[in-house]
């Protein structure tokens, strides 16, 4: 294994604070090179987790957002015409496979099912990407690990990933932080004081038990910390939250109108 060549950066590390075993788990995954399925809601901070552990590693990180019309060949490459040539352009996920790292796939159920017949070699014990176009077989390196993420929230019964598909990754449930972790993660990630943060985590618990009933997902930590980003920016926390922490949730006036209610009781 050559992770000698991804020395380890001496700072920029994400800043990333652990729920439970995450850390362990990932190591170990990395230890052992087998791929990696992170799901949990918007916002909770499974890209941060990635980021973090790739910095940690010292380890290169490929991403792709993937989207409804992304089919293997995006993700592997096709044939250009250049000046009357053809050539060869690799895709994102065969550049990570040569060059090695981690290639982390963001909301992999959103893409076509074609997907699947590329990440199924990749991601069993072959640890090869076929490249039909070029008829090539490209083996994984050592240096190399895939990590693939998705929101079970807004996922839809046609676009669940096929069991023969999520049995090929070690899986991890993301969801937002204990409020007494969360409350430090926003006042570090925002610089507001952890008294001024309070009755947003207040806010933020009371909007998620809300979750199903008026609305399809809770406030997520990246709201939270734009609204005490806001705050600590010199708004008035009345403006950050109704910007922050209602307008994004929800398009129905009635259901707003709830929401504006509940944040005038919990935070003032
Ligand atoms: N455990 C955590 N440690 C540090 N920061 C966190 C943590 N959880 C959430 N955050 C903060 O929340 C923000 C959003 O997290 P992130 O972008 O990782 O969410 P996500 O789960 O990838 O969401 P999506 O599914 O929408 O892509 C981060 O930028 C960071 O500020
Ligand atoms: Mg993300």
């Amino acid at each position: 294994m050559n992770i000698a060549a991804f020395p380890r950066p001496l700072a920029d590390i994400p800043a990333y604070a652990p729920a439970r075993n995450e850390v362990a788990l990932f190591e170990h995954a990395w230890s052992r090179r087998l791929p990696l399925l992170l799901k949990g809601p918007t916002g909770c901070g499974k890209t941060r987790f990635v980021a973090h552990m790739a910095a940690r590693l010292g380890l290169p990180l490929h991403t792709v957002s993937c989207h409804d019309d992304l089919t293997a060949a995006d993700l592997t490459g096709r044939y250009l015409l250049k000046g009357g040539d053809t050539i060869w352009a690799d895709g994102p996920l065969t550049r990570a496979v040569r060059e090695g790292g981690i290639c982390y796939l963001d909301e992999v159920v959103e893409a076509r099912k074609d997907v699947a017949v590329v990440l199924h070699p990749l991601t069993d014990d072959r640890r090869v990407l076929p490249l039909e176009r070029t008829g090539e077989e490209l083996a994984a390196p050592d240096a190399f690990m895939l990590v693939v993420s998705y929101n079970p929230g807004y996922q839809s019964l046609l676009k669940a990933l096929k069991p023969s598909t999520r049995q090929r990754f070690v899986a991890i449930t993301f969801d937002f932080l204990p409020p007494e972790q969360e409350l430090a993660v926003v006042a570090a990630e925002s610089g507001l004081p952890e008294g001024a943060v309070r009755p947003l985590i207040q806010l933020a618990t009371r909007l998620r038990a809300l979750k199903g009933h008026d609305l399809e997902e809770g406030v997520s930590t990246r709201l939270v910390v734009y609204c005490a980003t806001l705050i600590a920016a010199g708004m008035e926390a009345r403006e950050a939250i109704l910007a922050t922490m209602i307008e994004p949730l929800t398009d129905e006036p009635d259901v707003k109108a709830a929401l504006v209610e509940v944040a005038r009781a919990v935070a003032g």
